[in-house]
């Protein structure tokens, strides 16, 4: 018994240490349209806080991912957030 507790609390440690990384946005992933829509979602109700909605048509794909690196931390988008509303932003840009 107590070693399987010891070994459920190394197991926990393991995963919590191991947990998962943070990755950058640096091209398209989600691309369905229901995700799309989630991005579009997330865009009116995060970037609106501090300024107006930025048009799409702003920025190419390019320029989003690095607008979007410097705005997603400050509407604090999670990283699964942050790929939803670029991949609708540059969905909208052509
Ligand atoms: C906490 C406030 C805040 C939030 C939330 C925010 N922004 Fe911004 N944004 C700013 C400020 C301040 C500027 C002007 C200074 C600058 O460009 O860094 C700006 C500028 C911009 C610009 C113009 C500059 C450029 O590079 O084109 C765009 C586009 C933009 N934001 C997009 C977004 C998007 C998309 C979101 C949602 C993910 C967002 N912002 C959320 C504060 C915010």
């Amino acid at each position: 018994m107590k070693r399987l507790l010891i070994s459920g609390i190394l197991l926990t440690a393991f995963l919590t240490s191991c947990g998962p990384k943070s990755h950058a946005v640096t091209g398209p992933k989600y691309t369905a349209a229901e995700q799309l829509l989630q991005g579009k979602t997330v865009f009116e109700n995060s970037c609106n806080k501090c300024h107006m909605l930025p048009d799409p048509k702003k920025h190419d794909d390019q320029r989003w991912i690095r607008t979007l690196s410097r705005m997603a931390p400050r509407a604090k988008l999670t990283d699964h957030q942050h790929q939803m509303v670029y991949d609708y932003l540059i969905s909208e840009n052509d």
